[in-house]
Order: C-alpha cells, then structure tokens, then sequence
C-alpha cells in the first residue's frame, strides 16, 4: 500500500470516529437538503444515498480515497485488457459482452459480437422448434445469472419452459425429469471447464435420460470445447466462452443461453444494451457522480468505517427473488479475501456478508432484527416507480413499504414511548430507483454492482478476479467421494472419519 493510500485510511477512519458521535436525525436537521447532496442519477438509474451515516467531509474522504487507490487507472487498465487478474495471467472482459466500454479490446469485442449473433440466433431456432423444456444445467456462475435474470424478466418469457439444474443433490435433476419429456426437451450443459463435479454428474445423468437421441438434444457452454464435444455435443450447438469472462461476470455471453430461449433475441440485446450505458457511465461520469464508485465507497464506509460485517440487499420486486444469491456470488466470491495483491496478509476488513430477501415479504421475518437488534445492518433497497405489470393498487402499497422501511430504518420511533417499542433508528440504507424493471434496466442494476465490486476489490487492494478459496473443498470432495466407494478411512480426520461411518451405518439401518 503506498504512503497516499494509507494517508486517505487514516484520513476516512477519523471522520468515521467524527460522525460516530452524530445520527441521521441530527445529520438531516442540519442540512434539510441531504436529499439533493447525496443522490445522484445514470444509466436510467437513482441512487438516493442521503439516508447513509456521511456528510460532505465524509464523502470527500472517501473520494480521496478512490483516488489514492487510482481507480480510475485500473478500471482503464481493465478496459484496454491488460492482464489485471494478476494471480491467473488473465484480462478481464466482461464489458466486452456488451460492446465494450470504449475503443479497447477491439479483437474481444469483435469475438464476443460474433459469438452472441451466434447463440441468439440458436436460441431464436429453439424458440421455433417445438421444444417444450429447456434443463439449463450449471452451477455458480454458470447458472446464478440466468436463474436470477429468467425469473426477473418473466414478463418476457415466451419461450419455453426453462429450469435450472445446479445442486449436485439427485433431488434437484430428478424432480425436473419427472416433469419433462426427453422428446421435447433441450438440455444445456454450462461449464466454462466442463469439468466442475457438480455440472458433469448432472449433465452424464440428463444424457441418459435423453437416451438415443442425446447428441441432438443437448448444447453446451464452455471455454473447453474440447471436453463438450468428447461427452458427446456437436460443435454446432457449443457456444464459446473464454479464459477473459470470469464465470460470476458471465451471464452476459452464452452463458446467458437459457435466458435468450425464454425471453427471446430482442429482450437479451436490451439486457445487454441496459448493462451498456452502466458501463458508459462507469467509465465517463466524474466520480463524485459515478454510481458504481458511490456505491462502492458506501460499502467500503460501511464496513470499514462503521465496522458493519453484512449488510442486506431487499429488492421490493418479487421477481428480483435470486438476486441476493447472485450477489452473494459476485461480492463474496470476488472479495471474500484476506491477502492483497502484494500478497501480503491485509490490514483491514473486505467483503461483508450479503444477504437478503424481497420485500414486503422481508418485513414480516427478519427486519425486525434490522430495526431493534443489537447489530447496526444497513440495507440496499431496490425499487421501481412503476410496474411492468401486475394489480391495480399494489405498486403503491409495494413503494409505500420500501420507503417507509428506509425511513423507520433511519429515524426510529419518537422519543418517550416503552422502552421495548423504542426503534432506535440511526440504521443506513440506500435506495436504488428505477423506471421499471424490464431487461435494460435489470442489465444496468447487474452492471452497476459488478463495478461496484470491482472499485471496492481495488480499493481493498485485492484480486477480485480469481476464487482459489473455493479449490480445497473440491479437491477434499473427491477424495471422501473415494472413501465413501472403498470404504477406506486411513488418514482422514477424526471428525471426517466418525461422520462417514455414521453416514454408513445411518444408510444401512
Ligand atoms: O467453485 C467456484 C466456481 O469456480 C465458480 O467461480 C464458477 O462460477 C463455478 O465454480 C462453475 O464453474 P464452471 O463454469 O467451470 O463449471
């Protein structure tokens, strides 16, 4: 870390300990017009960020602290491709998907143009063709994008059905079978190593079902053409991915596959264009005015500053329903790290936890805990000012909860009442407005929190790129697997070890 980075640490950790001792009440009481400071508008989209615990100090801090950290540099460098997922020698080019954030990374962009004309218009054939089902099978981000983005956009779905298949639990594939007919079901293996256990035991057991007529039924995505067409898939019908898409940033190229069959090429190009102009704006407006940065920064105060360690994302959109565990994915995986890109251990606290549910629903479970629990958990909203459709009368009973949670969030009950009725307020959140949810502005949303990961993993001076923390569970997986089929115990762990002989001894009994 250079010495003006840790002056910015230093200079944000005071004015942390400065606004500790004030609340959002007092913060709102001396500047009427928070509202108008801290909000700010791209990419179709409005951050209104008045109700998180900073003022114009704080946020200048924070700015300082971009800066220092030379965000900027490295989202350039990210644009033109240079190799900044250092620990795997890779670019990174999600934008690419979608046009590209600039003149850069030419040749990508052309590759992924040609690609998506490609898989749009195998989607569009399979959207003619009769077939009933489509069995989307991944896992991580092989599926969570297209999961989440089918179920945000059902209004466009005209497609076929679509499920998706990630858990390596039989349950999963099994339940979907009994519901489907191999005649008129399309299977897509998604895996950019078509190696992942999961994936492969599931796509094996989809190819026997299919029977004879496997080969003309299923398709793949994958960077590993090589193994899709060994299992049995024509090359006709396997779309690429490549080493430059991490799998979590996926979702824009064929990965999103499933997601074209059910909402058609036109709807897709517009999730794509959505996630565009967010990347426009990423790369153009001033930070002070950048939502990624914003949102970004918020984060990083939260956690750093304020010394939150989760906050909650609650979309007030029934359809935005797996959004959280997409995000999970994207911040987790990205920045769940403790070691810099120095390789040195970090000083300071990165990604927090993410969670959350769609609201109302949240309400009447755990936001309870948010409004009188002794941890302070702020809360990301997402909200439309209007409906893509639905019943008369209930978006504004929908708006008037989202807006009245953030402010009962913010300001609490009023002095005087019992003790346990008393909502001690003071809890931040920020509110994300929409037009509508269709699928331009869902690529904007998606886009937005990929570059909000992306300045914070800077900011935080790690990779967040790579996931080697995820290895040693798959590597241990297969070795149990082998005991669990010879029943050899040497050299487990104790616990290991117990616990397979109970499975063994439960399974028999
Ligand atoms: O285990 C984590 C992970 O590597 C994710 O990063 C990835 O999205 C997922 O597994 C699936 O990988 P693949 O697309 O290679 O099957």
């Amino acid at each position: 870390m250079s010495g003006a980075v840790e002056m910015a640490w230093a200079a944000l950790k005071a004015e942390a300990a400065r606004l500790d001792a004030t609340t959002l009440s007092t913060l709102f009481e001396a500047d009427p017009d928070r509202f108008d400071r801290f909000s700010a508008e791209g990419a179709g989209l409005m951050m209104d960020f008045s109700k998180e615990k900073i003022d114009r100090a704080a946020l200048e801090a924070l700015i300082a602290l971009a800066r220092a950290a030379r965000v900027e540099a490295r989202r350039d460098a990210m644009c033109a491709g240079e190799a900044i997922n250092t620990t795997e020698g890779r670019a990174v080019l999600h934008m690419a998907l979608r046009g590209g954030a600039g003149s850069e990374a030419a040749a990508e962009t052309e590759t992924a143009a040609a690609e998506r004309d490609r898989f749009l218009s195998y989607a569009e054939e399979v959207r003619r063709s009769g077939v009933a089902d489509v069995i989307a099978i991944g896992i991580g981000g092989s599926s969570l994008g297209p999961e989440m983005a089918t179920k945000a956009l059902a209004p466009w779905h005209d497609g076929p059905r679509v499920h998706f298949v990630s858990n390596v639990d039989g349950a999963h594939l099994g339940d979907v079978l009994k519901r489907c007919d191999p005649a008129r079901t399309l299977v897509i293996a998604t895996s950019k190593t078509f190696t992942t256990e999961e994936t492969m035991a599931n796509a094996r057991a989809a190819r026997d079902w299919l029977g004879a007529s496997a080969g003309g039924r299923m398709a793949a995505v994958t960077a590993a053409t090589d193994k899709a067409a060994e299992f049995g898939i024509p090359p006709e019908r396997c779309f690429a991915m490549w080493d430059w898409i991490g799998g979590r940033y996926s979702v824009w190229s064929a990965v999103g596959l499933p997601l074209a069959i059910a909402v058609g090429a036109g709807a897709f190009r517009a999730f794509l264009d959505g996630a565009r102009a967010m990347d426009l704006h990423f790369r153009e407006a001033p930070l002070q005015r950048n939502l990624p940065v914003l949102m970004a920064l918020i984060g990083i105060w939260r956690r750093n500053g304020m010394g939150c360690g989760s906050y909650a994302l609650i979309p007030y959109d029934a359809r935005l329903s797996r959004l959280s565990a997409w995000l999970q994915q994207l911040e987790m995986e990205s920045n769940g790290k403790r070691v810099g890109l120095d390789g040195e251990l970090l000083a300071r606290a990165t990604a927090p936890v993410v969670w959350g549910e769609p609201g109302s629903d949240a309400q009447h479970s755990f936001f309870q805990l948010l409004h009188q629990g002794t941890d302070v958990i702020p809360v990301d909203f997402i909200l439309a000012a209007e409906p893509v459709d639905g019943l008369p009368g209930h978006h504004a009973r929908l708006t008037a909860n989202a807006l009245a949670q953030a402010a009962a969030l913010a300001f609490g009950t009023p002095e005087g009442t019992e003790a346990h009725r008393v909502c001690p307020g003071d809890r931040p959140s920020t509110m994300l407005l929409a037009r509508r949810m269709d699928p331009a502005t869902l690529g904007a949303v998606l886009a937005l929190m990929e570059h909000k990961v992306f300045v914070q993993g800077t900011i935080w001076g790690i990779n967040p790129f790579d996931q080697w923390g995820v290895e040693l569970g798959k590597v241990l997986a297969r070795d149990v697997l082998e005991r669990i089929e010879s029943d050899v115990m040497e050299g487990l762990d104790g616990s290991t070890a117990g616990l397979l002989r109970s499975v063994r001894d439960y399974g028999a009994s």
